[in-house]
């Protein structure tokens, strides 16, 4: 199988006066001057109900971006259809000419299409520009070629045969259609969860997030410009419980590409056992779910590392990254020092539009999300066992803008400490006995995504990384818990976190096939 060899994307910088910063400013520029009227795709017809749902950045109230039209039961049951249309067709293909559109892909993200996307993905879930270029440019292009390697290496694994028998493995796409369920905080998992199922042969009805149809439908726009046949994948704008209902009792459902909430994903696994009866085949339930991700160090931890850690890891893209390290435990004798440097360091942390690439932090996606955290802000005010040392204020006025909050707590059991909040509140709790508190963490874990140990004593990493096996399904040694980069950490959690099938790996791209064994005797 010969496929393309692989390297991960350059993350660009945008320095000032950069070229590529000028062009960036100009997709800025140029998205913000149009009102993009954003249909669904359904089969080879673009669907404008009338409808209609403004797109505003959530950092700037006053400003609309465009409209999306929202469907109904009638468009979830003709994307179903259309998809199945397609089926036959794009099964037929050969796997080169599936790859080579998702590779083509790729290339567009590289090259023309690269601002238009990061711009878009700025202005739709406030990002800044680094975080939308490791987003919706690198991480994107990176799983859509490496996918195709991930094709390349699932094909090779073949049985052995003797004289007289040929024993083949066919490893066909799922019988029906998968569903690819996505969240507003990575325009990159978007674009993979579609993209990867359809690569290895299967059709698709695909439903973003209601924030972030802004860039979900260049993402489309691009997928189109790369030849991708209509109704492979067909993007629709309903209610997700709406949608929900009519995708998982039609008989062709065969896979869920799902990544959101646990909350969400337990509803539809439930939805889909009561409907289990119904299908031709058992369906690949694939989930990357919520997570309460930690930081760990020890008394000999290095206090820049453990600052740096606990800043990017809690406050880049607002702590909405599944990913974000939301809980600390810090050893008494540290925290003075790393309080004071992370203090320090927040104390520089610019706080704004992403329009001025200075600020480091941007608004939260919603007014629901700002609720939310919120209302953890305000509980930890008035709770006996929290204590804000940093932050604690925010404003929506004129964008959903929550400053960097750091709460100190008496107990490490306390809300903040056990619950997914889903923004940029970081909560730490100083221990004393570092055995206790690894149990601790791991009795916390009901999600189990990202952890992080910081320590220069290597028999306390060993520790750790077995006391703490089960507590994460991405574990990094003195690093920050987020980052994952495809190819390189293979992505996902168990417990509350997921199914655990690793994005950014072959083992994802598994779960898109069935495999048929075939043996020819002489
Ligand atoms: P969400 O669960 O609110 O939404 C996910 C998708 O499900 C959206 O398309 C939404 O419209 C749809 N949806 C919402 N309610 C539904 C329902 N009742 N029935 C059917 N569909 C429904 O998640 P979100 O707020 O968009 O994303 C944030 C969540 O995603 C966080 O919990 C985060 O941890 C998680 N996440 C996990 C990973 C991972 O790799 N583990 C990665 C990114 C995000
Ligand atoms: N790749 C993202 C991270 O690890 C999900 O933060």
């Amino acid at each position: 199988f010969n496929v393309p060899a692989l390297q991960n994307e350059v993350v660009l910088d945008y320095a000032p006066n950069s070229s590529e910063r000028l062009k960036l400013e100009a997709a800025i520029r140029e998205a913000k001057s149009t009102e993009t009227d954003i249909p669904m795709y359904i089969g080879n017809e673009e669907i404008r109900t009338g409808k209609k749902v403004a797109v505003r950045p959530p950092h700037d109230h006053q400003h609309i971006l465009g409209y999306y039209h929202e469907g109904d039961a009638s468009h979830v049951k003709s994307a179903i259809e259309a998809a199945l249309a397609a089926k036959q067709g794009w099964e037929d293909m050969s796997w080169e000419s599936r790859a080579a559109i998702f590779l083509k892909a790729a290339d567009l993200i590289s090259g023309p299409y690269r601002y238009k996307l990061n711009a878009a993905t700025m202005l739709g879930q406030s990002k800044n520009a680094y975080q939308a270029e490791i987003d919706s440019a690198c991480e994107l292009i990176d799983f859509l070629r490496y996918n195709v390697s991930y094709l390349s290496q699932i094909y090779a694994q073949q049985p052995v045969s003797s004289k007289g028998v040929w024993n083949r493995m066919e490893y066909r796409p799922l019988e029906g259609f998968v569903y690819a369920l996505t969240p507003f905080n990575f325009t990159a998992i978007s674009g993979n969860l579609p993209a990867s199922a359809a690569l290895m042969g299967n059709v698709i009805v695909w439903k973003p997030s209601e924030n972030q149809m802004y860039a979900a439908n260049v993402i489309m726009e691009i997928f189109k410009a790369a030849g991708l046949p209509d109704g492979v994948i067909n993007m629709i704008s309903v209610d997700g419980p709406l949608a929900g209902d009519i995708i998982f009792s039609h008989p062709e459902f065969t896979g869920l590409h799902f990544t959101g909430s646990t909350a969400v994903f337990q509803a539809i696994w439930k939805n889909i056992g009561n409907n289990i009866h119904k299908y031709k085949s058992y369906p690949r339930i694939v989930g990357e779910t919520g997570g309460k991700d930690f930081v760990l160090a020890d008394e000999t931890a290095n206090v820049d590392v453990v600052a740096t850690a606990l800043l990017r890891g809690a406050f880049e893209y607002q702590g909405q990254k599944c990913s974000a390290a939301s809980r600390a435990y810090i050893p008494k004798s540290l925290w003075p020092a790393v309080k004071e440097k992370l203090l320090s360091d927040l104390k520089k942390v610019k706080i704004g539009t992403v329009e001025d690439f200075g600020n480091f932090v941007n608004a939260v996606i919603s007014e629901k999300s700002f609720d939310k955290i919120v209302s953890y802000i305000e509980n930890a005010k008035n709770d006996p066992k929290a204590a804000i040392v940093a932050g604690g204020t925010y404003n929506k006025s004129t964008g959903y803008f929550v400053d960097p909050t750091v709460i100190e707590v008496s107990d490490p059991y306390y809300v903040s400490m056990c619950e997914e909040i889903f923004g940029p509140v970081l909560s730490v709790y100083v221990y004393e006995d570092f055995d206790e508190i690894m149990e601790i963490i791991d009795n916390t874990s009901i999600y189990a995504l990202t952890g992080s140990v910081i320590s220069q004593d290597r028999a306390t990493i060993e520790k750790a990384v077995k006391r703490l096996r089960n507590a994460a399904g991405n574990f990094y040694i003195n690093d920050k818990p987020t980052g994952a980069v495809v190819g390189q950490q293979p992505f996902g959690g168990a417990r509350g976190s997921g199914t655990n099938d690793k994005s950014g790996s072959y083992l994802n791209l598994l779960r898109w096939v069935s495999p048929r064994t075939i043996k020819e005797t002489f």
